[in-house]
């Protein structure tokens, strides 16, 4: 994977037993406002996991810019809803003072767990998605078919059980990995993102994320 490249996976399952979302600090960072609305709205387990992640994700930032993470400000961006402190999703940024900081950023939640990706000194149009998934949620009948490409489906052929989730999984998370890198998400039909073979794509090995080995990741840079 490129040199530039740096993940960090934080276990966020004590965290979240928040009881409801508010303006109080999460992570010893206060949410933005745009993140406080959105919480809000959420039901309190998934408001406290998403005000986990967020947290994990600024001090990351922080820690890679060497700033305080207080000091920055979250900068989303969605193809289509544009790009500001006022929206509360789409692909992650930040500013300083003002000035968009030199920094890509990727995020996923999984298991209680949430894995970052930062790539510094980003070249012109370069662009980051990752993902991360636990296999065991994949274990249903149907996936293949409302997921996959047909080569995709003709790669799982002959695996069973624990295999087949997992195979699952590494696709499924090199598919929202490219869908995050592109920044269309889930507005694009994953059927139509063939991933056995994208060279922009790295499986991520449990020992270069820091996650449990149970659960899958992938990164897409492009
Ligand atoms: C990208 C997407 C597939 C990830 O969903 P998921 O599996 O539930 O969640 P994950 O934990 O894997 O990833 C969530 C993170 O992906 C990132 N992300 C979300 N949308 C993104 C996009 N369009 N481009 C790049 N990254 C994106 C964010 O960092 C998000 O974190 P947040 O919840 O703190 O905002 C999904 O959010 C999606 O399809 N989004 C596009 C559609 C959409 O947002 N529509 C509404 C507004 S137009």
């Amino acid at each position: 994977m490129d040199a530039r490249l740096v993940l960090r996976a934080v276990d966020i399952s004590a965290g979240i037993s928040r009881p409801q979302a508010d303006q109080r600090p999460v992570g010893g960072l206060v949410p933005g406002q745009a993140e406080s609305l959105r919480a809000a709205a959420m039901e309190p387990g998934a408001a406290a996991r998403f005000l986990a992640g967020r947290a994990a994700l600024r001090r990351f930032a922080g820690d890679i810019l060497d700033v305080p993470a207080h000091k920055l400000t979250a900068a989303y961006s969605c193809p289509r809803c544009g790009a500001g402190p006022a929206l509360s999703h789409g692909r992650p940024g930040f500013t300083y003072h003002g000035q968009p900081v030199p920094l890509l950023l990727s995020m996923a939640r999984a298991g209680g767990w949430v894995l970052l990706a930062g790539l510094t000194s980003p070249a012109a149009g370069e662009r980051l998605g990752i993902d991360a998934e636990d296999p065991a949620r994949l274990a249903f009948d149907g996936f293949d078919a409302v997921a996959l490409a047909d080569e995709e489906k003709q790669a799982l052929a002959g695996l069973a059980g624990p295999s087949l989730f997992r195979e699952r999984a590494r696709l499924w998370t090199r598919k929202e990995a490219w869908l995050k890198m592109t920044g269309e998400g889930l507005r694009t039909d994953p059927r139509e993102v063939a991933v056995l073979d994208k060279p922009e794509l790295k499986d991520l090995p449990a020992n270069a994320t820091g996650l449990p080995a149970s659960l899958v990741a992938a990164a897409a840079l492009g």
